[in-house]
């Protein structure tokens, strides 16, 4: 197998490339003034299993098409089979019909990377995972929330809190709870498919004097970690951190979640930023060991 850093996740990618001991493949990259593409292989993958690393984070849409251009490079020079490691899968959210007239976002994701040439995906911590099953090709996922548990607890942190901001993330925080030895809960999140507008509720958490960490595959505008922060303030919570596998963090998203008393925000290289203080190059070397 032969590793492919694409322009979005070049560091991941090296870093991916040594952990494996496989070959890297570089990329020459760059966006025309009118905002288009281009994207050029550096190297030999006539006959290889290669992984292009490439998450698809903002521009999410010039992400993609590097992502399916590398693909189509890769088979155009004779690649055996195209795996994308895409660490965050964009559009994963619109992995239903939710109001008529929409269409499945993803699906159609998944139809343009089969055409460009890609076999096999793998993503971290999707935020649906029935959206995999539309790939027309093998898709899977894995979870890097141990990890993000396990920053806390090497930083000393010990039986924290594990909240997840809504029902549906309960899971989530039961991964980490395994790793914090904690006690668990969640709060209950409303959304108006229109206006996109959450709305969360209180329900009682036995956090009084408790350190808690609120985890989350996605921090995007902020807005469910400041609603969850605020409900702990007022249910008497000591310590407020949060943890994300997917920092989108746009705007002032990060400066509304610290004024909010969360005290760090912690996140992968899924979304590389200044919180990226957890790399998922162990995780994914592991899983690609797995499949060459
Ligand atoms: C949604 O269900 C996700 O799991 C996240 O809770 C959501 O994307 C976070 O968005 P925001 O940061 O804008 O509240």
């Amino acid at each position: 197998m032969k590793i492919i850093p694409g322009p979005a996740s070049t560091e991941l990618g090296e870093k991916i490339a040594t952990l494996t001991g496989y070959g890297k493949v570089s990329v020459a990259s760059r966006v025309f003034p009118d905002g288009e593409s281009y994207v050029r292989l550096e190297g030999n993958v006539q006959g290889e299993h290669v992984a292009i690393v490439q998450t698809t984070c903002a521009p999410q849409d010039t992400r993609l098409l590097q992502l399916a251009f590398l693909a189509s490079a890769a088979k155009r020079n004779g690649a055996a089979k195209v795996t994308a490691v895409v660490p965050y899968l964009a559009y994963a959210r619109q992995d239903k019909i939710f109001l008529q007239g929409e269409t499945v976002s993803i699906q159609t994701i998944a139809d343009v990377l089969k055409a460009a040439g890609i076999d096999e995906l793998l993503t971290v911590n999707v935020h649906s995972e029935p959206a995999l099953k539309l790939f027309p090709f093998p898709a899977t996922t894995v979870t890097a929330i141990p990890n993000l548990a396990k920053y806390f607890t090497d930083k000393g942190i010990k039986n924290a809190f594990a909240l997840s901001p809504d029902k549906g993330a309960m899971y989530i925080a039961m991964q980490a709870q395994q790793v914090l030895q904690g006690e668990v809960g969640h709060l209950e999140k409303q959304r108006d498919r229109y206006t996109g507008q959450t709305t969360q509720t209180a329900t009682h958490l036995n956090v009084e004097g408790k350190t808690v960490i609120i985890f989350d595959d996605i921090i995007s505008t902020g807005g469910t970690i400041v609603g969850a922060a605020k409900i702990l303030k007022q249910q008497g919570a000591k310590h407020v951190y949060t943890a994300c596998v997917h920092g989108l963090l746009i705007g002032d998203a990060e400066k509304r979640i610290l004024d909010a008393g969360v005290e760090e925000i912690v996140s992968t290289d899924s979304v590389p930023s200044k919180n990226s203080k957890v790399t998922l190059a162990p995780l994914l070397a592991e899983a690609l060991k797995a499949q060459a």
